[in-house]
């Protein structure tokens, strides 16, 4: 029980206190806003294209030019953040297109800060995408598949990351889940030049069945295997407060948890303890679970979206990243 004192019925009525709207707004613990909103966004090459996502209605793979044009629809609903992801022309086995120079995210970044400057420009740091085989690092072939090298993969993220922000990136946000990547891009960005480019880290990020339809998006679904030698185990939570210790003693400025929705004890634990700037990152099956459901008439799309964010609040998150960030950038404009 709570070590405050507590009214009793008859004289405590919580009722009391929810009996209009002005009051309710007036005790509400905790609000969304859409400074806290960040929106993904998939790059491709080529011109006028937005291929559509199957799994994800209203996301698509975009161009430069349409990037553009989301990116600044997103910054006109006062969107503060959009986080790029890469589609590159072509893969190989080192993921040359995660740091080559005019690599797709490179481009994008540019392109972004040159005509949207006050739009923050996150990038998400990973190999996956870029790789043949579409795992997050370094693969050594054996009879089994192959195995995915720790140490070799973090001299590639950092090479990307410091890529990312020689074009420009406001923030570095490294997904791949090798130990140690943190203090590689730390180091790295530092050593260029980039001392003052934050990292926010995908620090407890699960093995997660919620990410189906991104590797649709992204095109990075592994050739062979999964990714549970890397991602965490979704029955882990003690070791979860280890991997954001961890990624806040090598660097880290930002945490972030992900999947969201099925996570909050952890989104929870992690402000608890550490009380760092927390994101949470409502993945794509979040988001297409919400959308098939009101496709079919099940939900209110707009009340489950709205209340499965603020329960992200709730549990600690100060940054909420959403594909339907538009979309709360709108309701909450109507409220
Ligand atoms: C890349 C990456 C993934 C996501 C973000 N960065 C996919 C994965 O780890 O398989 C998932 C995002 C989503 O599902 O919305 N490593």
């Amino acid at each position: 029980m709570s070590p405050h004192p507590v009214g009793q019925f008859p004289a405590y009525r919580p009722r009391r206190l929810r009996q209009s709207a002005a009051l309710r707004r007036l005790v509400s613990e905790n609000a969304l806003s859409v400074s806290q909103l960040v929106l993904p966004l998939f790059v491709r090459p080529g011109r006028q294209v937005r291929k559509a996502i199957g799994a994800m209605p209203g996301v698509f793979q975009l161009s430069l030019d349409e990037l553009l044009r989301e990116a600044a629809r997103a910054h006109g609903l006062g969107v503060p953040a959009v986080l790029l992801f890469g589609i590159p022309a072509t893969k190989d086995a080192k993921a040359s297109g995660a740091y080559a120079r005019n690599g797709i995210v490179q481009q994008a970044v540019r392109l972004l800060k040159r005509e949207l400057p006050d739009l923050l420009v996150i990038t998400d740091v990973c190999l996956c995408e870029y790789m043949s085989h579409g795992h997050c690092g370094i693969v050594q072939v054996d009879q089994r598949g192959g195995k995915i090298l720790n140490d070799p993969s973090l001299k590639l993220l950092a090479r990307a990351a410091a890529s990312h922000a020689e074009a420009g990136a406001d923030i570095v946000a490294p997904s791949d889940m090798m130990d140690g990547r943190v203090r590689a891009i730390r180091a790295e960005l530092d050593r260029t030049g980039f001392s003052d480019t934050p990292i926010m880290s995908y620090a407890a990020k699960f093995a997660s069945g919620f990410y189906g339809p991104f590797r649709e998006a992204a095109e990075s679904t592994p050739q062979f295997g999964d990714r549970r030698s890397y991602q965490m185990n979704a029955a882990n939570a003690n070791e979860a407060l280890r991997e954001v210790a961890l990624d806040i003693e090598e660097g880290a400025d930002i945490v972030m948890v992900k999947p969201a929705l099925a996570y909050l004890d952890i989104l929870y634990r992690v402000k608890t303890d550490f009380g760092y700037p927390t994101a949470a990152y409502a993945v794509s099956a979040e988001y297409s679970m919400v959308k098939a459901a009101a496709a079919n008439g099940w939900i209110d799309e707009r009340a489950v979206t709205l209340e499965s964010l603020l329960a992200m609040r709730r549990a600690g998150a100060d940054i909420l990243i959403t594909y339907a960030a538009c979309e709360v950038a709108q309701w909450l404009q109507e409220k």
